[in-house]
């Protein structure tokens, strides 16, 4: 009896040989699917998104851009989007398309909004035409049909900052970005404007190989180098040493912000050589001086729509109706509401825009 309960040996043996094999197994099995799945993440890692085209330096068709990234292209195509919200916008208002201007929707007149502007600013390219400005996704026609162009012979460099340039300044610099940025600012507007294509596009703001932000725009280049330089930073590189959080900013800081064309060669300036804040009225006259009193009407936009009162405040507003400017107060990058563009102008001192700065771009 007592052997029925007890196995023989063998077959105990047996058992432990099966229940061993089926633990290494299962062992084995379990390594193994562990090691895939590192290997796989090791492939997204390498991947981090599913690349259904290959995108490279020269893709600045966000459409192209949009196949691997369908949702953030979607976004960015909201841009077309006229309503007001409450944090501003613009409204569509119909026209009819001209064999000159194709538009059939435009932003409100702010002429027509207040028409002592045409007489106040008579004879500069202002008074012929001055909007309200809108979405990303009309910055190229709104720039090459507003009737400022036929009023003053404007500049390749006012492209910059209405059109996906990237490509285009390394085409005309034969891959240096800097000398295509030179070549395409003194072409006549128009012949620069054969080179461009799109509105600001996702190349402009990062690279095509891991999506990082990066900074394409040579003005904002030398103009951050010299802040920082004010600052005790020497030789700063942006896309070498600026942080993320500072990338955040900068990219919108290639545009928003005040600008000039220095001299014939109608280089694109940031007058942001060592002083915080920069729009002090003093500074300005010493920095702007030509062109605010002497310079062709329509040199530059902002030079003069600071000059002319109550749409641009305390002539300084560059950022004014912006709804949005990115500016630099005490050191800091802020983005600031047209309210605080206002301050800017009638406030030499910067407290009252430091109180009136809305948002640490950080938190945009
Ligand atoms: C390549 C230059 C450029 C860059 C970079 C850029 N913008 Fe703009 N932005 C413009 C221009 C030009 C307009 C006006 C377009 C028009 O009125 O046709 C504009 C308009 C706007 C408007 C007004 C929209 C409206 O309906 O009134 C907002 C808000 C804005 N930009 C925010 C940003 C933010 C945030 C960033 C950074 C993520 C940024 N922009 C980067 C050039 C730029
Ligand atoms: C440093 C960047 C920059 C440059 C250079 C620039 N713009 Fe703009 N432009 C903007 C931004 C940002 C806006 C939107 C905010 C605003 O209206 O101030 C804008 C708005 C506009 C608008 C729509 C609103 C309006 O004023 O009717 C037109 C048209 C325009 N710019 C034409 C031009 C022309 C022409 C030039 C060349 C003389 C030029 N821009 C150069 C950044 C720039
Ligand atoms: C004016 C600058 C600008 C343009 C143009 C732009 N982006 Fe971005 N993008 C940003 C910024 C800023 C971030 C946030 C980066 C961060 O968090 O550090 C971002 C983030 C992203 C991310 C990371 C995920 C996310 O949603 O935060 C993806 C993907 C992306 N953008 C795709 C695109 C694509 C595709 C386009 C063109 C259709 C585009 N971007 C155009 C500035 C831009």
């Amino acid at each position: 009896m007592a052997d029925t309960h007890t196995p023989e040996p063998n077959r105990r043996g047996g058992r432990l040989i099966l229940l061993t094999a089926l633990v290494a197994g299962v062992a084995a099995a379990g390594i193994t699917a562990l090691l895939v799945n590192i290997f796989e993440r090791q492939q997204e890692a390498r991947n981090p998104f599913f690349r259904v085209v290959e995108i490279t330096d020269e893709s600045d068709d966000p459409a192209v851009w949009g196949r691997n990234f369908p949702f953030q292209y979607d976004q960015y195509r909201k841009t077309v989007d006229q309503v007001r919200t409450r944090y501003g916008g613009s409204e569509a208002m119909l026209r009819t398309p001209t064999e000159a201007d194709p538009r059939s929707i435009v932003a409100q007149s702010r002429l027509e909004e207040d028409p002592r502007l045409r007489t106040m600013w008579a004879g500069y390219a202002f008074s012929k035409d001055f909007r309200e400005e809108r979405g990303h996704a009309y910055m190229l026609e709104d720039q090459t049909f507003t009737e400022r162009q036929d009023f003053v012979k404007q500049p390749g460099a006012c492209l910059n900052c209405h059109a996906s340039t990237y490509v285009a300044m390394m085409r005309a610099g034969n891959g240096d970005l800097q000398a295509g940025f030179e070549k395409i600012n003194q072409m006549p507007f128009f012949e620069a404007r054969k080179g461009v294509e799109h509105p600001v596009s996702c190349i402009d703001c990062h690279d095509p190989q891991d999506m990082q932000l990066r900074i394409t725009r040579p003005a904002f280049m030398a103009g951050i180098r010299a802040v920082k330089a004010a600052e005790g930073v020497e030789n700063f590189d942006v896309n070498r040493d600026a942080t993320r959080q500072e990338m955040r900013a900068y990219v919108c800081g290639q545009c928003h912000v005040e600008y000039y064309f220095a001299g014939p060669e109608k280089r694109l300036t940031f007058p942001w050589a060592d002083r915080a804040p920069q729009c002090d009225r003093n500074d300005d006259r010493a920095q702007f001086g030509p062109s605010v009193r002497g310079g062709a009407a329509g040199e530059t936009e902002r030079t003069e729509r600071r000059r002319r009162g109550p749409q641009a405040p305390g002539r300084f507003g560059g950022g004014q109706g912006l709804g949005l400017s990115v500016i630099r107060s005490s050191g800091s990058w802020k983005v600031c509401a047209a309210g605080c563009a206002a301050a800017w102008g009638s406030d030499r001192d910067s407290r009252h825009t430091r109180q009136r700065s809305v948002t640490d771009i950080a938190r945009v």
